[in-house]
């Protein structure tokens, strides 16, 4: 059975290499994931003000991660963090108190940058948030991607091998990760 992966994109640049790494990965996941953005822009700041009214937009993030079986988040490191954009996503998910979304959901994170260490100091925090929030999420394989133009296309094409296979590798131990918690954890 296909499995319906909502993945959330950190940036919103319209020329988000991290959406460019998205393409790529769902480019060579496994043929039974599912892939559908969620988006984030158009969020307002969360404010617990609005707990008992949520906005439609905030509505809609928490009803498109309850249509997914898993979840996949790509995104930068922004000064050594996530982006506030993302974060403030999270944020709105997990409320209000007792109708948090991401409780045992099955989760990833990878996150591409210009920079060499390739968003590794960015993902301790989102996975610190993830764990706070009850995601259950894919320890190993970590992937810090170093993006490079020339390697990864925003038609979804790695070309070099080396770097395709190692997508593929992630995506395929993220689908088995999947079907292990969903076996424990089935999604109403
Ligand atoms: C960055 N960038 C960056 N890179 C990095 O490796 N570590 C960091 O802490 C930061 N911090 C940071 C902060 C802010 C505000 C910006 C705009 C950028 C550079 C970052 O890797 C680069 O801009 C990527 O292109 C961002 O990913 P998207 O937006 O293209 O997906």
């Amino acid at each position: 059975m296909a499995h319906k992966v909502g993945y959330l994109i950190g940036s919103l640049s319209k020329d988000s290499i991290n959406r460019v790494l998205s393409q790529c990965l769902i480019a060579v996941a496994p043929d039974d994931l599912e892939f559908h953005e969620i988006p984030i822009k158009d969020l307002p700041l969360y404010n617990r003000d609005l707990d008992d009214d949520y906005p439609a937009e905030a509505t809609a993030l928490k009803q498109a991660i309850a249509d997914s079986d898993a979840l996949l988040f790509v995104t930068p490191e922004y000064n050594r963090s996530i982006p506030g954009a993302l974060k403030n996503a999270i944020d709105w998910a997990s409320r209000p108190w007792g109708q948090n979304s991401f409780d045992h959901i099955p989760a990833a994170v990878i996150g591409a940058s210009v920079g060499a260490i390739g968003t590794a100091v960015g993902q301790q925090p989102l996975r610190s948030i993830l764990s706070y929030c009850n995601a259950r999420q894919m320890t190993a394989p970590e992937a810090y991607i170093h993006f490079d133009p020339e390697v990864y296309l925003a038609s979804g094409e790695v070309t070099d091998e080396e770097s395709r296979e190692f997508l593929r590798a992630f995506m395929t131990e993220f689908r088995d990760h999947v079907e292990r918690v969903l076996t424990v954890l089935p999604r109403d």
